[in-house]
């Protein structure tokens, strides 16, 4: 991997953060409540995106959850450690990020007593959001090309390891975890469906008025306004030199993928993923 990167437990980690194989080791141990609640993603695979989706749930269904702060700060990353993130201290019910495979989740997570939400994107489009995103984070080194990054990135080498094995990893994983799987396509498709099913998994019943309010607050333009969504504080303590709410659609990867890399990339796609019965509809 690249020198901004460390490998372990065929994952890749970063150099820059404070985090070390022990610190990673010693999440197994982490308290886990009934009440918390996991997103999990591999990198660019619409993080943000549910972050928002879950807290304007809770924040509905809970009205003394409401808090002056931003999502980052109110749904904590699992595996971040920096002093602005007291993750074991946050108000009932808990909402963690994480990007991390099920074997190096909390063990209370494995044994079904959390409700955990995983989304996932077309990778093609992972894979160019992940690339703009390596040239606005401090913690990663700047691709050298495209061509380069998408090599990186088929072989495992971006951050967080590859994509393939995530899914895979998380596939071969449900029967441990109380899991739904939401597809970043379909929540552009049909994002009041998308929030419909996620408030049923979590037992949320909101009224018809409540729902629209959570999908209204979770469109991309009113997030990318949103201070409290947007991420735009990192940009303001130097930590993104970009925004992170770039685009926000499916296909942007048709403007980036010569012809030769999409077939490469589709190739790959078939080799790995093939025996999985997991439906994706990448096109809108
Ligand atoms: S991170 O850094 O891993 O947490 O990034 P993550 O939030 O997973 O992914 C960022 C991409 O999600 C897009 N995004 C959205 N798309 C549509 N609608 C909404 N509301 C939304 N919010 C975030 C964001 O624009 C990034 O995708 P790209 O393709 O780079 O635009």
């Amino acid at each position: 991997v690249s020198p901004d990167l460390f490998r372990y437990k065929r994952k890749n980690f970063l150099v820059r953060d404070k985090l070390r194989p022990k610190d990673l080791d010693d999440l197994q141990h982490v308290d886990i409540r009934p009440t918390d609640i996991f997103l999990i993603t591999y990198p660019k695979s619409g993080t943000a995106w549910m972050q928002q989706i879950l807290v304007k749930i809770m924040e509905a269904a809970q009205p003394d959850w409401v808090e002056d702060a931003t999502n980052r700060v109110r749904v904590p990353w699992l595996e971040e450690r920096t002093a602005d993130n007291p993750f074991r201290e946050r108000p009932d019910p808990r909402i963690f990020g994480s990007h991390l495979p099920p074997d190096m989740l909390p063990k209370g997570v494995k044994d079904k007593r959390v409700k955990v939400v995983y989304v996932w994107r077309n990778p093609k489009d992972v894979l160019v959001s992940l690339y703009h995103f390596a040239q606005s984070w401090v913690m990663l080194d700047s691709p050298k090309s495209f061509g380069d990054f998408f090599q990186q990135f088929l072989n495992g080498n971006a951050y967080m390891g590859s994509w393939f094995d995530h899914v895979r990893e998380y596939y071969a994983a449900q029967d441990q975890l109380d899991i739904l799987w939401v597809q970043y396509e379909s929540m552009l498709k049909d994002l009041r469906g998308e929030v419909v099913k996620v408030c049923a998994f979590l037992g949320k019943n909101l009224t018809d008025e409540a729902i629209d309010h959570v999908v209204e607050m979770s469109t991309f333009k009113n997030m990318k306004a949103d201070p409290k969504a947007n991420y735009k504080d990192l940009i303001e303590t130097n930590r993104y030199k970009k925004e992170t709410m770039r685009k926000g659609v499916a296909g942007d990867w048709k403007n980036f993928f010569t012809v030769a890399q999409n077939e490469h990339f589709d190739k790959v796609f078939e080799e790995k993923m093939s025996d999985l019965p997991l439906t994706c509809v990448w096109e809108i």
